[in-house]
């Protein structure tokens, strides 16, 4: 495990020796220390960073060359799938399957990334017909510069694959800042990039807190791109930070995305999509569907059902053979699921199971997975992010009374339908208001589909070819092809 910064191709303590505990969320125990950068690490990043892409020739290596350190990336991954799967639990608590899967996309989003710093060699200039024959315009994708990816702590090195990957492939600098709660993988793939020989400066990773290496790094005047993941207050800040000094920036802020479950569903489909779109990680992602809504015919045998399947989650110890449901990642977030649940009591929500812990273990961050009823619609459960397991479930009686409910929300990064009838599904997608849409399903995300929110969800999207967009800038080269002067002060002839 490693504990110091990576900067410019080699590693450092931070620059006032500072360290941050690093906890095990199954137990509560304290097993390693992390180094918390300052301001001055973060610089030093951004100048190596600066460095590799102005001086040291990274953006005009060909897309080919570039591909090949991802490849070699993905595969220094892949060799690790087991060890980097441990350490993703001993960080972030998920069960040991999830983490694994984890870290197999990772790898296959560098993979992918590669192709598609491949086809920027062939895609060439596009050229462009114009109004005026007498000029000739050729359009050429550029890397955008310095990026600063600044990621959370529920998927760690998948998220900074998300970024890593495609910043490198355009032709991009990155200095990464994983969230202080998960950073152990992070610092392995600057260890795995480092072997795959990634010239110095091109990655670098600086661990620390969000309210100062994040901070310094979103306030940096050398970053070019600012790429975040994590809550809307952050988000904000980031995108406060970026109007400054005119940065780039890309913001992916989460939600209370709607799965709407109509009477002619399949009962058993119904209940497992909707257990994985919020039991799945904790219910700690992004796209969790936790406002479910079933229509009033099938409401009763759904919850029923939901119910009784909701507790038989096996909870515990990531680690330990058998778990389906980790402890949350850290004491904060634990705690702010609580008094989520709480405040929801307060407020006239039902408990139909969970809410607590369980009896055993005594020790870490574990919740039984929740499933709450009789929710007020103006009540903070239904309209706020709780980033736990936790689902508030409502009867509906007509689909538009559910498109209605389902887009009432100052968020849009997903939503979820389950019918049997595939022209209701469709119509209803089209009618909900958010980036991704699951059709009888809850959660399944490509890397080559486009990733992201409307509305206060966020600004852009990630993976897919959108991804890569996200690390280039448009150059259009326009030249003047007539022989005659152009005539406005000066007139052509002898
Ligand atoms: P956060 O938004 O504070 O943290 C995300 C990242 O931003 C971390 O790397 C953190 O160090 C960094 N950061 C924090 N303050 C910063 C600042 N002032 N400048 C620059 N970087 C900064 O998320 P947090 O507090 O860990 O979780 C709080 C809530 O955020 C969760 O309960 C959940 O609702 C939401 N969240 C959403 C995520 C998503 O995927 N959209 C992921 C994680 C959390
Ligand atoms: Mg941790």
């Amino acid at each position: 495990m490693h504990d110091k910064l990576y900067i410019n191709g080699a590693w450092r303590p931070a620059a006032d020796g500072r360290m941050l505990d690093v906890v095990n969320p199954a137990t509560e125990q304290v097993f390693h220390h992390l180094a918390s950068g300052t301001p001055d690490d973060v610089d030093a990043a951004v100048r190596a960073a600066r460095r590799a892409f102005d001086q040291d020739g990274w953006p005009q290596r060909s897309g080919a060359q570039r591909a090949g350190y991802l490849r070699a990336i993905a595969q220094g991954i892949r060799a690790e799938v087991d060890a980097l799967a441990r350490l993703e639990v001993l960080d972030n608590g998920k069960p040991l399957a999830e983490a694994k899967w984890d870290v197999e996309d990772a790898a296959g989003c560098f993979e992918f990334y590669a192709g598609l710093a491949e086809a920027l060699d062939q895609s060439g200039a596009e050229t462009l017909a114009l109004s005026d024959a007498r000029f000739e315009s050729k359009v050429v994708r550029e890397p955008l510069g310095v990026a600063a990816a600044i990621i959370p702590w529920n998927y760690p090195l998948l998220m900074a694959a998300w970024k890593v990957a495609p910043a490198l492939a355009a032709g991009c600098t990155v200095v990464l800042k994983p969230a202080e709660a998960t950073s152990l993988t992070a610092l392995e793939l600057a260890a795995i990039a480092h072997r795959a020989g990634l010239p110095p400066g091109v990655l670098n990773v600086v661990t620390g807190l969000g309210a100062v290496a994040g901070q310094a790094l979103a306030d940096h005047p050398q970053v070019d791109k600012l790429a975040f993941t994590g809550s809307g207050v952050v988000g904000s800040r980031i995108m406060a930070a970026a109007a400054r000094d005119i940065k780039c920036v890309s913001l992916e802020l989460g939600g209370k995305s709607p799965f709407l479950v109509f009477e002619d569903s399949d009962l058993d489909q119904a209940v497992e999509w909707v257990m994985f779109g919020i039991f799945w990680n904790q219910g700690e992602v992004c796209s969790a569907t936790s406002r479910v809504l079933v229509q009033e015919k099938l409401y009763p045998r759904f919850l029923s059902r939901l119910v009784e399947e909701t507790d038989k989650i096996v909870v515990g110890d990531g680690l330990a053979e058998g778990t389906q449901l980790g402890p949350l990642v850290s004491r904060p977030q634990y705690d702010k699921v609580l008094s989520a649940i709480e405040r929801a009591r307060a407020a006239g929500a039902v408990v139909a199971c969970g809410g607590t812990r369980p009896a055993t273990p005594t020790q870490g961050y574990y919740l039984r997975p929740t499933v709450l009823t009789d929710v007020p619609l103006d009540s903070d459960a239904w309209r706020e992010e709780i980033f736990g397991p936790v689902v508030c479930v409502r009867p509906f009686g007509t689909e538009a009374e559910a498109v209605r409910l389902a887009n009432d929300t100052r968020f849009g990064l997903a939503a979820a339908v389950m019918s049997g009838d595939t022209a209701r599904a469709e119509r209803v997608a089209a009618a909900l208001r958010a980036g991704i849409v699951w059709i009888n399903c809850s959660q399944p995300t490509f890397t080559e589909a486009p990733w992201g929110g409307y509305k206060q969800s966020g600004i852009g999207r990630e993976l897919g070819r959108w991804g890569l967009d996200n690390y280039l800038e448009t150059k259009q080269i326009t030249r003047f092809t007539d022989t005659r002067p152009w005539g406005w002060y000066l007139q052509g002839g002898d």
